[in-house]
Protein backbone atom coordinates (compact mmCIF):
# COMPACT_ATOMS: atom_id res chain seq x y z
CA UNK A 1 0.00 0.00 0.00
CA UNK A 2 1.39 3.65 -0.69
CA UNK A 3 1.37 5.63 2.94
CA UNK A 4 -0.26 8.50 3.03
CA UNK A 5 0.89 12.36 4.71
CA UNK A 6 -1.75 13.65 6.93
CA UNK A 7 -2.90 17.20 6.03
CA UNK A 8 -3.31 20.02 8.94
CA UNK A 9 -6.69 20.06 8.37
CA UNK A 10 -6.86 16.22 8.75
CA UNK A 11 -7.59 15.21 5.48
CA UNK A 12 -4.76 12.52 4.22
CA UNK A 13 -3.11 12.53 0.94
CA UNK A 14 -1.61 9.18 -0.57
CA UNK A 15 2.33 10.01 -0.58
CA UNK A 16 2.78 9.35 -4.34
CA UNK A 17 0.48 10.65 -7.23
CA UNK A 18 0.19 10.83 -10.92
CA UNK A 19 1.74 13.72 -12.29
CA UNK A 20 -1.25 14.43 -15.36
CA UNK A 21 1.07 17.58 -16.86
CA UNK A 22 1.70 16.61 -20.77
CA UNK A 23 2.83 19.82 -22.31
CA UNK A 24 1.38 22.70 -23.72
CA UNK A 25 -1.25 20.34 -25.69
CA UNK A 26 -2.64 18.85 -22.93
CA UNK A 27 -2.45 14.87 -24.15
CA UNK A 28 -5.55 13.96 -25.33
CA UNK A 29 -6.10 10.12 -25.84
CA UNK A 30 -2.57 9.83 -23.72
CA UNK A 31 -4.04 11.07 -21.09
CA UNK A 32 -6.68 8.85 -20.49
CA UNK A 33 -4.65 5.57 -21.27
CA UNK A 34 -2.07 6.89 -18.19
CA UNK A 35 -4.92 7.68 -15.92
CA UNK A 36 -6.83 4.06 -16.94
CA UNK A 37 -3.03 2.48 -16.39
CA UNK A 38 -2.01 4.37 -13.38
CA UNK A 39 -5.79 2.92 -11.51
CA UNK A 40 -4.62 -0.27 -12.56
CA UNK A 41 -1.48 -0.66 -11.21
CA UNK A 42 -2.41 1.09 -8.29
CA UNK A 43 -2.45 4.55 -8.07
CA UNK A 44 -5.32 6.64 -6.12
CA UNK A 45 -3.77 10.31 -6.26
CA UNK A 46 -3.96 12.33 -9.65
CA UNK A 47 -3.05 15.50 -10.25
CA UNK A 48 -4.02 17.80 -12.83
CA UNK A 49 -5.05 21.62 -13.15
CA UNK A 50 -6.98 23.52 -15.23
CA UNK A 51 -4.16 24.77 -17.36
CA UNK A 52 -2.90 21.56 -17.57
CA UNK A 53 -6.01 21.20 -20.58
CA UNK A 54 -7.29 17.55 -19.74
CA UNK A 55 -8.93 17.67 -16.71
CA UNK A 56 -12.04 16.36 -19.45
CA UNK A 57 -9.62 13.21 -19.81
CA UNK A 58 -8.57 12.25 -16.17
CA UNK A 59 -12.46 12.54 -14.99
CA UNK A 60 -13.79 10.82 -17.86
CA UNK A 61 -10.82 7.80 -16.77
CA UNK A 62 -11.70 7.84 -13.35
CA UNK A 63 -15.20 7.78 -13.24
CA UNK A 64 -15.16 4.86 -15.80
CA UNK A 65 -13.03 2.93 -13.51
CA UNK A 66 -15.92 2.29 -11.17
CA UNK A 67 -13.30 3.07 -8.49
CA UNK A 68 -15.26 4.77 -6.05
CA UNK A 69 -15.02 8.24 -5.51
CA UNK A 70 -13.67 7.93 -1.59
CA UNK A 71 -10.93 5.90 -2.72
CA UNK A 72 -9.43 8.37 -5.29
CA UNK A 73 -7.54 11.73 -3.83
CA UNK A 74 -8.66 14.29 -6.94
CA UNK A 75 -6.47 17.50 -7.24
CA UNK A 76 -6.76 20.46 -9.59
CA UNK A 77 -5.50 24.06 -9.74
CA UNK A 78 -6.72 27.43 -10.53
CA UNK A 79 -5.41 28.81 -13.13
CA UNK A 80 -4.19 32.76 -13.52
CA UNK A 81 -7.44 33.97 -15.47
CA UNK A 82 -9.20 32.73 -12.32
CA UNK A 83 -7.68 34.65 -9.67
CA UNK A 84 -10.64 37.31 -10.06
CA UNK A 85 -13.27 34.73 -10.38
CA UNK A 86 -12.52 31.93 -8.12
CA UNK A 87 -15.95 30.25 -7.93
CA UNK A 88 -16.49 30.09 -11.53
CA UNK A 89 -13.40 28.62 -12.49
CA UNK A 90 -13.63 26.27 -9.42
CA UNK A 91 -16.91 24.91 -10.85
CA UNK A 92 -15.70 24.85 -14.70
CA UNK A 93 -13.23 22.29 -13.50
CA UNK A 94 -15.62 20.50 -11.56
CA UNK A 95 -18.13 20.21 -14.59
CA UNK A 96 -14.65 19.02 -16.36
CA UNK A 97 -13.78 16.56 -13.69
CA UNK A 98 -17.13 15.49 -13.44
CA UNK A 99 -16.83 14.90 -10.03
CA UNK A 100 -18.70 15.90 -6.61
CA UNK A 101 -15.39 17.17 -5.16
CA UNK A 102 -11.66 17.38 -5.72
CA UNK A 103 -9.89 16.82 -2.47
CA UNK A 104 -7.41 19.84 -2.98
CA UNK A 105 -7.38 22.68 -5.24
CA UNK A 106 -4.13 24.94 -5.72
CA UNK A 107 -4.20 28.18 -6.76
CA UNK A 108 -1.54 27.19 -9.87
CA UNK A 109 0.79 30.55 -9.18
CA UNK A 110 1.39 33.69 -6.93
CA UNK A 111 0.41 35.52 -10.22
CA UNK A 112 -2.94 36.08 -11.65
CA UNK A 113 -3.84 37.36 -16.02
CA UNK A 114 -4.82 40.58 -15.56
CA UNK A 115 -6.68 41.82 -19.32
CA UNK A 116 -4.82 39.30 -20.45
CA UNK A 117 -1.61 39.75 -19.42
CA UNK A 118 -0.05 38.37 -16.10
CA UNK A 119 1.13 40.74 -13.53
CA UNK A 120 4.53 41.50 -12.91
CA UNK A 121 6.27 41.82 -9.50
CA UNK A 122 5.59 45.44 -9.07
CA UNK A 123 1.96 45.05 -10.11
CA UNK A 124 -0.21 44.81 -7.00
CA UNK A 125 -0.65 41.18 -5.95
CA UNK A 126 -3.89 39.22 -6.24
CA UNK A 127 -2.59 36.11 -4.53
CA UNK A 128 -4.65 37.59 -0.93
CA UNK A 129 -8.40 38.29 -2.47
CA UNK A 130 -8.04 35.10 -4.28
CA UNK A 131 -6.92 33.11 -1.73
CA UNK A 132 -10.09 34.65 0.90
CA UNK A 133 -12.31 33.51 -2.25
CA UNK A 134 -10.57 29.82 -1.82
CA UNK A 135 -11.25 29.94 1.07
CA UNK A 136 -15.17 30.38 0.67
CA UNK A 137 -15.28 27.54 -1.37
CA UNK A 138 -14.26 25.02 2.06
CA UNK A 139 -18.00 25.62 3.05
CA UNK A 140 -19.49 24.67 -0.20
CA UNK A 141 -18.22 20.86 0.60
CA UNK A 142 -17.27 20.73 -3.27
CA UNK A 143 -13.76 21.05 -1.36
CA UNK A 144 -12.09 18.39 1.21
CA UNK A 145 -8.94 21.06 0.96
CA UNK A 146 -7.04 24.07 -0.37
CA UNK A 147 -3.78 25.17 -1.31
CA UNK A 148 -1.57 26.88 -3.04
CA UNK A 149 1.46 26.08 -5.94
CA UNK A 150 4.88 27.72 -6.78
CA UNK A 151 4.70 30.25 -3.64
CA UNK A 152 7.81 31.27 -2.07
CA UNK A 153 8.68 32.00 1.38
CA UNK A 154 8.58 35.82 0.33
CA UNK A 155 5.00 35.08 -1.30
CA UNK A 156 3.70 33.04 2.01
CA UNK A 157 4.75 35.52 3.77
CA UNK A 158 2.87 38.36 2.24
CA UNK A 159 -0.28 36.44 1.93
CA UNK A 160 -0.20 34.55 5.68
CA UNK A 161 -1.23 37.19 8.06
CA UNK A 162 -4.45 37.56 5.63
CA UNK A 163 -5.61 33.88 5.73
CA UNK A 164 -8.47 32.14 8.00
CA UNK A 165 -7.22 29.22 6.28
CA UNK A 166 -3.77 28.22 6.19
CA UNK A 167 -2.68 26.43 3.48
CA UNK A 168 -2.51 22.68 3.61
CA UNK A 169 -0.04 22.39 0.82
CA UNK A 170 2.78 24.42 -1.20
CA UNK A 171 2.96 22.59 -4.55
CA UNK A 172 6.71 23.11 -5.85
CA UNK A 173 9.45 21.59 -7.46
CA UNK A 174 11.48 19.91 -5.30
CA UNK A 175 14.46 16.74 -5.72
CA UNK A 176 18.09 16.75 -4.72
CA UNK A 177 18.90 19.08 -7.41
CA UNK A 178 16.92 21.54 -5.65
CA UNK A 179 15.39 20.63 -2.27
CA UNK A 180 13.91 23.89 -1.13
CA UNK A 181 15.29 23.30 2.32
CA UNK A 182 14.37 26.95 3.22
CA UNK A 183 10.76 26.57 1.85
CA UNK A 184 10.41 23.32 3.50
CA UNK A 185 11.44 23.96 7.20
CA UNK A 186 9.39 27.73 6.26
CA UNK A 187 5.93 25.77 5.63
CA UNK A 188 6.59 22.59 8.36
CA UNK A 189 7.18 25.24 11.02
CA UNK A 190 3.74 27.19 9.58
CA UNK A 191 2.07 23.46 8.69
CA UNK A 192 1.94 23.65 5.06
CA UNK A 193 2.92 19.89 3.33
CA UNK A 194 5.28 20.76 0.67
CA UNK A 195 4.23 18.89 -2.46
CA UNK A 196 7.57 17.95 -4.91
CA UNK A 197 6.61 17.97 -8.54
CA UNK A 198 9.25 16.99 -10.96
CA UNK A 199 10.79 14.80 -8.60
CA UNK A 200 12.76 13.23 -10.70
CA UNK A 201 14.68 16.18 -11.75
CA UNK A 202 13.08 18.67 -14.16
CA UNK A 203 13.75 18.28 -17.68
CA UNK A 204 14.90 20.85 -20.42
CA UNK A 205 11.07 21.29 -21.89
CA UNK A 206 9.55 18.62 -23.31
CA UNK A 207 12.42 15.94 -22.87
CA UNK A 208 12.35 13.22 -20.42
CA UNK A 209 14.92 13.56 -17.43
CA UNK A 210 17.15 10.63 -18.81
CA UNK A 211 18.26 13.33 -21.90
CA UNK A 212 20.83 15.93 -20.30
CA UNK A 213 20.75 19.02 -22.63
CA UNK A 214 21.70 22.08 -22.29
CA UNK A 215 24.15 21.29 -20.30
CA UNK A 216 21.54 20.37 -17.44
CA UNK A 217 23.00 17.38 -15.68
CA UNK A 218 20.44 14.54 -15.22
CA UNK A 219 19.47 13.48 -11.71
CA UNK A 220 18.68 9.93 -13.17
CA UNK A 221 22.43 9.62 -14.34
CA UNK A 222 23.51 11.13 -11.32
CA UNK A 223 26.71 9.46 -9.60
CA UNK A 224 25.62 9.78 -6.17
CA UNK A 225 22.29 8.25 -7.09
CA UNK A 226 23.46 5.82 -9.22
CA UNK A 227 25.55 4.83 -6.60
CA UNK A 228 22.88 4.15 -4.07
CA UNK A 229 20.88 2.17 -6.79
CA UNK A 230 23.49 -0.54 -6.67
CA UNK A 231 23.05 -1.30 -2.66
CA UNK A 232 19.42 -1.31 -3.11
CA UNK A 233 19.12 -3.08 -6.32
CA UNK A 234 16.71 -0.38 -7.47
CA UNK A 235 16.21 1.78 -9.89
CA UNK A 236 17.49 5.67 -9.63
CA UNK A 237 13.81 6.82 -9.75
CA UNK A 238 12.90 4.90 -6.82
CA UNK A 239 15.64 6.46 -4.95
CA UNK A 240 14.66 9.71 -5.59
CA UNK A 241 11.30 8.68 -5.16
CA UNK A 242 11.88 7.25 -1.05
CA UNK A 243 14.22 10.32 -0.57
CA UNK A 244 11.44 12.69 -1.58
CA UNK A 245 8.95 10.74 0.57
CA UNK A 246 11.01 9.86 3.60
CA UNK A 247 11.76 13.66 4.33
CA UNK A 248 8.43 14.17 4.67
CA UNK A 249 6.76 15.57 1.27
CA UNK A 250 4.84 13.55 -1.40
CA UNK A 251 5.84 12.78 -4.79
CA UNK A 252 3.78 13.12 -8.45
CA UNK A 253 5.92 11.81 -10.81
CA UNK A 254 4.28 11.50 -14.18
CA UNK A 255 4.76 8.31 -15.98
CA UNK A 256 2.69 6.50 -19.07
CA UNK A 257 5.17 3.26 -18.77
CA UNK A 258 3.54 1.02 -17.16
CA UNK A 259 6.89 -0.45 -15.48
CA UNK A 260 8.19 2.85 -14.33
CA UNK A 261 4.44 3.49 -12.70
CA UNK A 262 4.71 0.70 -10.64
CA UNK A 263 8.61 1.35 -9.99
CA UNK A 264 7.46 4.87 -8.74
CA UNK A 265 4.79 3.64 -6.10
CA UNK A 266 7.41 1.06 -4.72
CA UNK A 267 9.17 3.24 -2.57
CA UNK A 268 11.78 1.78 0.01
CA UNK A 269 13.86 3.13 3.15
CA UNK A 270 16.96 4.47 2.72
CA UNK A 271 19.40 4.38 5.61
CA UNK A 272 20.42 7.74 7.23
CA UNK A 273 23.65 7.73 5.74
CA UNK A 274 21.80 7.83 2.31
CA UNK A 275 19.35 10.22 3.15
CA UNK A 276 22.52 12.60 4.12
CA UNK A 277 24.34 12.06 1.22
CA UNK A 278 20.98 13.07 -1.46
CA UNK A 279 20.33 15.83 0.95
CA UNK A 280 24.00 17.41 0.54
CA UNK A 281 23.99 16.94 -3.37
CA UNK A 282 22.79 20.31 -4.34
CA UNK A 283 25.95 21.78 -2.33
CA UNK A 284 28.61 20.26 -4.99
CA UNK A 285 30.69 23.34 -6.67
CA UNK A 286 29.33 24.01 -9.49
CA UNK A 287 26.14 21.95 -9.77
CA UNK A 288 23.48 24.75 -7.61
CA UNK A 289 24.34 27.43 -9.52
CA UNK A 290 24.18 25.79 -12.76
CA UNK A 291 20.91 24.50 -12.59
CA UNK A 292 19.53 27.75 -10.08
CA UNK A 293 20.32 29.87 -13.30
CA UNK A 294 19.14 27.06 -15.62
CA UNK A 295 15.62 27.48 -13.28
CA UNK A 296 15.58 31.20 -12.88
CA UNK A 297 15.97 31.49 -16.72
CA UNK A 298 13.82 28.72 -18.86
CA UNK A 299 11.28 26.83 -16.83
CA UNK A 300 12.38 26.73 -13.10
CA UNK A 301 9.43 27.75 -10.11
CA UNK A 302 8.76 31.58 -11.33
CA UNK A 303 10.69 31.62 -14.54
CA UNK A 304 7.75 30.83 -17.22
CA UNK A 305 6.76 34.24 -16.34
CA UNK A 306 10.29 36.25 -16.51
CA UNK A 307 10.85 36.55 -12.47
CA UNK A 308 13.79 35.50 -10.86
CA UNK A 309 13.76 32.77 -8.28
CA UNK A 310 14.47 35.75 -5.24
CA UNK A 311 11.40 37.35 -6.84
CA UNK A 312 8.92 34.81 -5.76
P1 LIG B 1 7.52 8.49 -19.17
O1 LIG B 1 6.13 9.03 -19.12
O2 LIG B 1 7.91 8.03 -20.53
O3 LIG B 1 7.80 7.46 -18.09
P2 LIG B 1 7.55 15.05 -14.57
O4 LIG B 1 8.80 15.85 -14.28
O5 LIG B 1 6.48 15.86 -15.21
O6 LIG B 1 7.10 14.26 -13.37
O7 LIG B 1 7.94 14.00 -15.72
C1 LIG B 1 8.64 12.86 -15.40
C2 LIG B 1 9.41 12.39 -16.62
O8 LIG B 1 10.22 11.29 -16.22
C3 LIG B 1 8.57 11.89 -17.77
O9 LIG B 1 9.20 12.29 -18.95
C4 LIG B 1 8.59 10.36 -17.62
O10 LIG B 1 8.53 9.76 -18.89
C5 LIG B 1 9.91 10.11 -16.96
N1 LIG B 1 9.87 9.04 -15.95
C6 LIG B 1 8.88 8.76 -15.10
N2 LIG B 1 9.20 7.74 -14.29
C7 LIG B 1 10.44 7.36 -14.62
C8 LIG B 1 11.32 6.34 -14.17
N3 LIG B 1 10.95 5.51 -13.18
N4 LIG B 1 12.54 6.25 -14.76
C9 LIG B 1 12.89 7.08 -15.77
N5 LIG B 1 12.11 8.05 -16.26
C10 LIG B 1 10.89 8.20 -15.70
Amino acid sequence: DIPAFTLNDGTKMPAVGMGCWMGGFGGGARVSAMVKKALEVGYRHFDTASGYGNEEQVGAALRESGIPREQLYVVTKLGGSGHHRVEEAFEESLAKLGIEYVDLYLMHWPQGDCDGRTLQPEDAPTFIDTWKDMEKLLGTGKVKSIGVSNFSIKTLTELLPHCKIVPAVNQVEAHPFLPQVELKNFCEDKGILITAYSPLGRPPSGQPPTVPTEGVPSLLSNSTVVGITEKYKVTPAQVLLSWGVQRGTPVIPKSENEERMRANITLLHLDETDMKVLDTEHTKPGLHRSLMSYHSTIGGQGSVFGWTYEQM
